[in-house]
């Protein structure tokens, strides 16, 4: 039986930290193991916010595919492209813009959440109002069965499914399928300032920090807010550094400091030594694949290159079929 695709994709607005990493990566490396999986970088959508500062998007998205290949997406497994080097996409957008009504997309909540949470960026272009049609674009050319992305795309992926239903039932012909989304759990992970981890509110730790910049963030979390002094005790289940030491500890020093800080036998400084410990050694190796592939950045630029002759192969398949269903 042929494998069941899976597609997701990344704007390359930063950087990837921890919370990029948890909250997608980690699942996306495991899914190349039973899916075709189709990753793409999605330097358009970038361009929803990026647009006065268009330039940051090019050396984004080397980032981005250094922090995906020394994270485990493999390209001999997936393949990897750059949404921009598809101009399918654009084509299927423009195509797909014709027969969504308006009010579907002002209803998104991303839409309306994104217009009071972003203050310094005019969010109010056509081009934003458009961004689940260019996302549904990007999904429906390569038929993917599954759609990895975090609750918040949830809405995205239901007004993907309404627009396949409308253009397969205008022209007659099952020529897109609907996307099933694949939710992966939340991260488990705050930023170190207790709020979630996000580039905008700078308090992430990126795959990409130096270990001196790594030991820096964890000596200056925010742990519990209770535990004003070191004689007092603590509860790592509202502290905000103990989920660290669940991911990066081993189990034993976990039951230990659950003991010690109930007790105040240990303080946070203590706490966060053990953790700047721990948490390097996880890391280091994916920090050190990371140098070398860096390293290299013209074999970064052909690992790309290579996928997105592979994307356009597909694309351009299920594209001629919707024109050719369209009778255009
Ligand atoms: N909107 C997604 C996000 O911000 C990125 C994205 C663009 C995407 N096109 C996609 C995700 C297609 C999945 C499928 O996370
Ligand atoms: Fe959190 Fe550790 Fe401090 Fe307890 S000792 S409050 S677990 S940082």
């Amino acid at each position: 039986m042929a494998k069941k695709r899976v597609l997701s994709g990344m704007q390359p607005t930063g950087a990837l930290h921890l919370g990029n990493y948890f909250g997608a990566l980690e699942n996306w490396v495991k899914l190349q193991a039973e899916f075709e999986c189709f990753y793409f970088i999605a330097d358009w959508h970038a361009l929803t916010t990026l647009y006065e500062d268009p330039r940051l998007i090019r050396q984004n998205t080397f980032e981005v595919a250094v922090d995906w290949l020394s994270s485990g997406i493999d390209p001999e497994a997936s393949v990897l492209f750059v949404q921009s080097q598809i101009p399918e996409h654009a084509e299927l957008h423009l195509i797909l813009s014709m027969i969504v009504p308006v009010p579907w997309l002002e209803r998104n909540p991303t839409y309306k959440e994104k217009q009071t949470e972003i203050k310094n960026v005019d969010m109010s272009s056509y081009g934003f109002l458009g961004y689940p049609v260019l996302q549904t674009a990007d999904i429906v050319l390569y038929k993917a069965d599954f759609v990895p992305v975090g609750i918040d795309q949830l809405p995205h992926l239901e007004l993907s499914r309404e627009i396949v239903r409308r253009f397969n039932k205008f022209y007659r012909k099952n020529i897109f399928i609907e996307p099933a989304a694949k939710v992966s759990n939340v991260p488990k992970l705050n930023g170190i300032d207790g709020r979630k981890m996000s580039k905008s509110y700078d308090n992430a730790i990126y795959l990409s920090d130096s270990e001196k910049k790594i030991t820096r963030k964890i000596r200056s979390m925010f742990t519990d807010p209770q535990r004003a002094r070191r004689e007092d005790p603590g509860d790592p289940d509202v502290c905000n550094l103990y989920p660290f030491h669940k991911i990066y500890s081993p189990e034993a020093m976990q039951k230990e400091i659950d003991a010690d800080c109930r007790t105040a036998k240990i303080g946070c400084g203590d706490c966060k030594g053990m953790l700047v410990g721990t948490m390097l050694a996880g890391m280091r190796p994916q920090m050190e694949k990371r140098r070398e592939i860096a390293a290299k950045p013209k074999q970064v630029y052909e690992i790309l290159e290579e996928g997105n002759k592979k994307a356009r192969t597909v694309a351009k398949a299920t594209l001629d079929k919707a024109k050719a269903a369209m009778g255009l």
